[in-house]
C-alpha cells in the first residue's frame, strides 16, 4: 500500500473510500466528519440519531455518497469515549477502517488523521499511528499459496487528507516514521509465519546480509566451537540444518547497546522431544532473533543516534543420534557450567552464550527476546509479554516503549528464593527444574546469571508472538511483537 499526504479538503478528495471519525457519546459529528455530514444532508447526524452509529472504538458504518461527495463511500470509524482516547486507539480505528476498505474492495482509500483534534494527540504521533494501524493491519501473509481468493485483495493506497499546508508537514513526518516501523514489523511477522524449511539459520543470516547500513556477519558451527561457545552449539548438536551465530552492528563507534534475539528455527524440544499436538507451531521460535534483525533495519532507515549490536544465536532443536542428552554436562562462553535437565528448555542455552558475547563486545546495556517459557502464555495468555532483569530504569523504560508503541508488557520478579529450584550437584546451574515451577523467573535467572553485574532485561514474547484469533489491527498468526517497542526505546 503506497501512503500519500494531500493538502486538501475531505469534501473534495476523489477515492473509493474516505474515512472520517466520530467519538463515543458525541451527539452531533466534529472535524471532517461534520464537513462530510454537511454534503451529505445530515446522513451521519440521522444514523448517530437512530443509534446505528454509536462511535464504539473500532466500529465502523458505511455510507454510500450517492453523488453527494467525489468520494464513492464514506466510512465512520468509531475511536471510542474521549475520555479513554490514547495513541493506541488511533492504530485500532486506522486498522478497522483499512479491513472495511479491503471487504469492500476498495482501491483509493482517503482518511483524515485520527486523534489530533479533539483526541489530543501530537500530529506527527497520531499520523504515525495512523499508518502503523493501516499497514499493520492491512498486512496478509502470502506464504506460498498459488490459489488466490478474495483475501489476498490489496488497497493500492491511502491518501491522508489535511487541509492545512502547515500541518501537512508535520504529518509527512509522522507517515515517514509509521512506514519505516510497520514494514518491518511486517517483515517481522512474514519471517515468524514462514515454515522452519525455509526460514533456516543459513537462511536469516543471509537476510540479515541484505540489511542497509548495518555490518553483518555469521559465525559458523567450527568457529562458535572454536570460540568456546559450547551452550550455542550443543543445542544444535542433534540437527543437520547448519547454525549460524548472527552478529549485526549498527553505528559508527563500539556498540553500547546489545540487543539478542532467541533464533530456534524450529523447536521439536530435542531428545526432551514435545508431544505432536501443535507441533507445526514451533517455527515461531526465532521470534526473538525476527524481532531483533527488524528493529536493526527499522534504526538503521530512521538514523538512530545509538551504537547497537544485535546477536542472533539461531539454530535448530531436534533429535538424533548426535543431539546432547538430559543429564549432559555442558560448558559456555562464559566459562560456567549448565546440567542440561530438559534439552526443550534450549533457548536460555542459546540465549547464554550470545549475552555472554555482547558482554565481551564491551556494551553497557542487554536486552534479549525470546519465547522462551511455555508458563509466560499460562501466566498473561497472548495479551502481554513478560520482562524481568536485574536493571529497574532499563524495564521501566522498555515498559514505557511498549505502551507508546500498543505493545504491553509485564514484569516478573527475579526472586532469591526461586534460586534454589535450579542449584546442580554437578555443575554451576540446572538449564530447568524438574518441578516447573515460576517457569518465567527460572529462565530469567539463568540467564541473569550470564548477564552478571551488566544492565540487562530480559522480554519473554512466548505468549504475544502469535494469535491463535486476531486483535485489534493484527490478525490471526504472527505479530511481529517488539519491533515497535525496541525502536521505539532506541529511538527515544
Ligand atoms: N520454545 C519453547 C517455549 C514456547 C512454548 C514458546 C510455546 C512458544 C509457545 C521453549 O524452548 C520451551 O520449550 N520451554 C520449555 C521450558 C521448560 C523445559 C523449562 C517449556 O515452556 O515447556
Ligand atoms: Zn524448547
Ligand atoms: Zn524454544
Amino acid at each position: 500500500m503506497r501512503v500519500k499526504v494531500k493538502c486538501a479538503s475531505v469534501i473534495n478528495v476523489k477515492c473509493d473510500l474516505l474515512v472520517v471519525n466520530i467519538f463515543e457519546e458525541m451527539e452531533v459529528p466534529g472535524g471532517a466528519a461534520a464537513a462530510v455530514d454537511k454534503k451529505m444532508k445530515g446522513a451521519i447526524t440521522d444514523l448517530v440519531k437512530s443509534g446505528e452509529i454509536t462511535g464504539k472504538i473500532g466500529e465502523v458504518n458505511l455510507i454510500h455518497t450517492q453523488g453527494k461527495l467525489p468520494a464513492t463511500q464514506v466510512l465512520v470509524v468509531g475511536l471510542g469515549k474521549a475520555c479513554d482516547f490514547e495513541l493506541d486507539k488511533a492504530r485500532i480505528a486506522a486498522g478497522a477502517a483499512i479491513a472495511e476498505a479491503k471487504k469492500i474492495k476498495a482501491k483509493q482509500v482517503a482518511s483524515i488523521v485520527h486523534g489530533a483534534g479533539s483526541g489530543g494527540l501530537k500530529l506527527p504521533d497520531a499520523a504515525q499511528a495512523l499508518v502503523e494501524g493501516s499497514l499493520i493491519g492491512a498486512y496478509k501473509y502470502k506464504g506460498f499459496v498459488t490459489i488466490k481468493d478474495d483475501s489476498f485483495f490489496e488497497v493500492g493506497e491511502l491518501i491522508i487528507v489535511e487541509i492545512s499546508k502547515t500541518k501537512v508537514k508535520l504529518i509527512a513526518k509522522g507517515v515517514a516514521v509509521g512506514e519505516i516501523i510497520a514494514g518491518a514489523v511486517n517483515n517481522a511477522r512474514d519471517l515468524v509465519n514462514a515454515p522452519a524449511n525455509r526460514v533456516t539459520p543459513t537462511f536469516l543470516a543471509a537476510y540479515a546480509k541484505k540489511v542497509v547500513g548495518v555490518s553483518v556477519k555469521a559465525i559458523g558451527l567450527r568457529e562458535a566451537r572454536k570460540l568456546g561457545m559450547e551452550a550455542y552449539y550443543s543445542v544444535s548438536k542433534g540437527s543437520d540444518e547448519p547454525a549460524k551465530f548472527i552478529v549485526m552492528k549498527y553505528g559508527s563507534g563500539k556498540p553500547d547497546i546489545a540487543l539478542v534475539g532467541k533464533g530456534i528455527t524450529f523447536d521439536a524440544g530435542g531428545i526432551s522431544l514435545k508431544s505432536s499436538r501443535k507441533l507445526w507451531e514451533m517455527k515461531i521460535d526465532m521470534a526473538g532473533a525476527a524481532a531483533v534483525l527488524e528493529t536493526m533495519r527499522a534504526i538503521s532507515k530512521l538514523k538512530s543516534r545509538k551504537n547497537v549490536v544485535g546477536i542472533l544465536p539461531c539454530a535448530e532443536n531436534m533429535p538424533d543420534g548426535e543431539a546432547q542428552k538430559p543429564g549432559d554436562v555442558v560448558g559456555s562462553l562464559s566459562g560456567k557450567t549448565i546440567e542440561i535437565i530438559s534439552t526443550d528448555a534450549e533457548g536460555r542455552m542459546v540465549l547464554a552464550d550470545a549475552i555472554t558475547y555482547a558482554k565481551n563486545l564491551g556494551v553497557k546495556k542487554i536486552i534479549d527476546v525470546a519465547t522462551l517459557t511455555g508458563s509466560c502464555i499460562s501466566a498473561l495468555g497472548d495479551a502481554c509479554s513478560g520482562i524481568m532483569g536485574n536493571d529497574q530504569e532499563l524495564i521501566d523504560l522498555l515498559i514505557d516503549s511498549g505502551k507508546r508503541s500498543g505493545e504491553k508488557i509485564w514484569q516478573f520478579p527475579l526472586f532469591e528464593e526461586y534460586k534454589e529450584y535450579s542449584k546442580s550437584q554437578i555443575a554451576d546451574i540446572k538449564n530447568c527444574t524438574e518441578q516447573g515451577k515460576a517457569g518465567p523467573p527460572i529462565g530469567g535467572l539463568f540467564l541473569q546469571l550470564f548477564a552478571e553485574e551488566t544492565p540487562w532485561a530480559h522480554i519473554d514474547i512466548a505468549g504475544t508472538v502469535y494469535l491463535d484469533k486476531g486483535r485489534a489491527y493484527l490478525s490471526p498468526g504472527a505479530t511481529g511483537v517488539m519491533v515497535r517497542t525496541l525502536t521505539s526505546y532506541l529511538m527515544g
